[in-house]
Order: C-alpha cells, then sequence, then structure tokens
C-alpha cells in the first residue's frame, strides 16, 4: 500500500500530526519535495516534536524514513535537526537515508534567497532558507546533487568555500545515501507513506504564483520525489483545516479583515495556536475556502480528506464558510489563475450553527455532535469527496477515525 499524505491548502493544516498518525502502519516515510521551510510538529505524550526536513515517521523506533529525489537538503539545517531529536530520545542512526539525487542547499544559497528577496517589488514572504535559489540553480542545471559531492569529477568543480562547508558533513553523509528508484523496487511490497510540504496552493504550479514555495507539493510530486511512477500510488490524502490560514504574502480571497470581521483572526489565531514552526511568524487567517479546496480534491486526485482543528470552533456560535468569490457583480466558484482576480474577490459566505461544546476526547464519528456532522456533511458535498480522518487536537490520539 502506497499512501500520500499532502496539504490541500497553504501549508500548515497539521500534515506532521496526520502523517505521525498514519506512520504507525506504515514501514517507510519518504518526504517527496521541499525542504527546511517546512515546519511538521507532533505531539506524543508529553513531548512536542518540531521537525522541517526530517520525515514525521522518524518519532516511531522503527520506521525507515528517507528525504525524497525532489527536496533540497542543507545539511547543516538536517544534522541540527537530528541532534535536537537525538536530544529528545530519538534514535536515527541507520534508519534515516536521503536519495542521492536530492539537491544541496548551500549557505550562498541561503544568501541569494535573502538578498533577491529583498530587490522584489513586493516580497514573497520567504523563509529564506534557501528553498527557491536552490530549485533555481537545479532548474537552471547549476544545482549540486548529493551524488555529484562523492564524484571526483564533480567536486572538484566546488569553489574551495564550497569544498570547506561540505567537508564538515561529506563523511555523515555518505553512509545515509540511496539510490531511491532501485531502493522502492526492492521494497515494493512495504507499506509506505510519502509525506508532502507545504501545500497545493503554494505548489509552484497550481499555486498562487509566484506567491508559492518552489517544490511540487502536489500529489504528483510524490512519485518524481518518492521514486515510484503515478500506477504505484494506492491512496491520496489531502489534510485541511477547519478554516484557512497563509503565512506571507500572497492572495488570500477568505482572510479575516477586522471591519467585516472583527477580532474573528486573533480568536483563530490564539486558540488554533497560528504562529509559524519555522518561523515563528503570526499566520494569516481566514474562512475555511471550499472552491479552493474543491480545486486540490481535483488537481491531486484527493480519494479522502483529512480534517484538523475542527476543536478550535468550539466555543463558536456560528461557523461561516466561504462558497464562492464576488467580484463586482460576478459570482464564481473555480479557483482562478489570475492574481488579480483573488485578490480582488470577496468571499461569498454561508453560515453554520456551532456545536458549542468541546470535542476533546470524542474517539468514533457517531459522538460528535449534530452540529459539527452537518459541517462534515456540507464540506463533502461541496467537494465531492469524502472526509475520512478528523482531528480535535494536537496529540496522536485526539484523532478520528471513520
Ligand atoms: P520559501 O519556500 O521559503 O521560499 O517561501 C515561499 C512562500 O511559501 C512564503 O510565503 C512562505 O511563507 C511559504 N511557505 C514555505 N514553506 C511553508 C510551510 O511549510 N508552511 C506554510 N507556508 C510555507
Amino acid at each position: 500500500m502506497k499512501s500520500v499524505v499532502l496539504g490541500a491548502q497553504w501549508g500548515d493544516e497539521g500534515k506532521g500530526k496526520i502523517v505521525d498518525y498514519l506512520a504507525e502502519s506504515a514501514d517507510i516515510v519518504i518526504r517527496y519535495s521541499g525542504g527546511a521551510n517546512a515546519g511538521h510538529t507532533i505531539v506524543t505524550g508529553d513531548t512536542t516534536y518540531k521537525l522541517h526536513l526530517v520525515p514525521s515517521g522518524i518519532i516511531y523506533p522503527d520506521k525507515i524514513v528517507i528525504l525524497g529525489t525532489a527536496m533540497v537538503v542543507d545539511p547543516e539545517a538536517l544534522f541540527t535537526e537530528l541532534q535536537v531529536i537525538s536530544d529528545q530520545g530519538i534514535s536515527w542512526q541507520g534508519r534515516i537515508f536521503i536519495s542521492d539525487r536530492a539537491h544541496l542547499v548551500l549557505p550562498e544559497y541561503k544568501h541569494e534567497d535573502t538578498s533577491e528577496e529583498s530587490s522584489r517589488h513586493k516580497p514573497l514572504g520567504t523563509t529564506g532558507r534557501g528553498i527557491g535559489s536552490t530549485y533555481a540553480h537545479k532548474a537552471k542545471r547549476d544545482g549540486i546533487r548529493l551524488a555529484d559531492i562523492f564524484d571526483t569529477e564533480r567536486y572538484a568543480l566546488l569553489t574551495e568555500g564550497q569544498k570547506t562547508f561540505l567537508e564538515a558533513y561529506r563523511e555523515k553523509l555518505r553512509p545515509m545515501l540511496l539510490d531511491l528508484v532501485s531502493f522502492m523496487a526492492d521494497h515494493k511490497d512495504s507499506t509506505i507513506l510519502f509525506e508532502g510540504a507545504q501545500g497545493t496552493l503554494l505548489d509552484i504550479d497550481l499555486g498562487t504564483y509566484p506567491y508559492v514555495s518552489s517544490g511540487i507539493s502536489a500529489a504528483a510530486g510524490a512519485c518524481v520525489g518518492g521514486g515510484v511512477g503515478p500506477r504505484d500510488l494506492d491512496r491520496i490524502y489531502g489534510v485541511f483545516k477547519a478554516y484557512s490560514t497563509r503565512v506571507g504574502n500572497g492572495p488570500f480571497p477568505s482572510e479575516f479583515h477586522k471591519e467585516r470581521d472583527g477580532d474573528l483572526e486573533e480568536v483563530i489565531r490564539e486558540t488554533g495556536r497560528e504562529y509559524g514552526v519555522t518561523t515563528g511568524r503570526p499566520r494569516r487567517c481566514g474562512y475555511l475556502d471550499l472552491p479552493a479546496l474543491k480545486y486540490a480534491c481535483q488537481a491531486n486526485s484527493i480519494d479522502t480528506l483529512v480534517l484538523t482543528h475542527l476543536d478550535v470552533y468550539d466555543a463558536f456560535d456560528t461557523i461561516q464558510v466561504c462558497t464562492a468569490y464576488r467580484r463586482g457583480e460576478k459570482v464564481f466558484d473555480n479557483f482562478p489563475a489570475s492574481i488579480e482576480t483573488l485578490e480582488r474577490a470577496e468571499p461569498v459566505l454561508e453560515a453554520f450553527s456551532g456545536w458549542k461544546t468541546s470535542l476533546a476526547g470524542i474517539r468514533n464519528y457517531d459522538d460528535l455532535p449534530e452540529a459539527a456532522k452537518q459541517y462534515i456533511r456540507y464540506i463533502e458535498e461541496y467537494t465531492g469527496t469524502s472526509i475520512g480522518i478528523i482531528s480535535v487536537g494536537y496529540r496522536r490520539e485526539d484523532t478520528i477515525t471513520r
């Protein structure tokens, strides 16, 4: 069985928790895209793990985890992160591998990222982790893959500064590299989870370009990044929050506005702890955007939606969702490519009664309040996709499977 877990919004949907939850029955977890710009949080017992590069399966002592081919890997960030999880009691030696075709993030790429950002007329709000510039070097055919640092001719082409930086990591990286396509062929009967990063609306092609990241967050990225072809994927999970958030700049049609929505943004941000895991930035918050979610379902062939942060609405009298966009006289419900259209669009809202009770401790779908079930059913009907997992809290056990 091979399943993909991807973000169906602008990232930060709770993928880390869901991958961790599903990883219990997996043998191998492969991160297929992005780099240290991601921030995946996992809470088990009293411990909170914050992962950026390392796949979320690492928390289980017996899982193999792999950084996939389409990732961009900063060795400095990787070994810092491994040290932090080691200090938290996770033993990772011998069970974390990296595709030898993945690209390296070098210190100068991070400088390029921040200096290009500062010269932009309208900044993107990049995390400054060198992601965009590393993918740009890769597309220009100037990038350096992990395999290249063990290739005498390719290595000789590097600058003295690059070699000095890499010397500190070369021998530590050597035993971690693998040929992912061969590895996957050898493990074709294993249960594998492909872990996405960022989200569909930050995908380089499907997202709100240019206000996107540079990797392929979409389900299709799981193939190239994960060393398999599209026919090998059995199930696609799309994770989304009961509302929407976005970090960094770019259009966000259902974003809360003070004049229209009062202090909803502050309430959601504080209740849902909506601060970036990687940068600590407060996230922009808004209504659940159903046209955008339906677009993500269609673009990724999502089989099963995973609804997270439902408990954030526990105290609400009324819950509103965006069901279409309005621009002037025109009402439309497709997710358009035009940034200008998205920026000028106003959300068309539909209201639902809140459930006004705590969802904490609920483990069965049937035990959810009727108002919560109504909200869930409406989303399923709108998107044409069933919601198979519902998260009502941060911990692994705060999860309902239908
Ligand atoms: P970059 O990928 O760091 O260059 O950032 C590009 C855009 O994607 C910025 O708006 C970031 O805030 C956003 N972004 C990148 N990674 C994540 C993530 O893991 N979660 C949410 N937003 C992200």
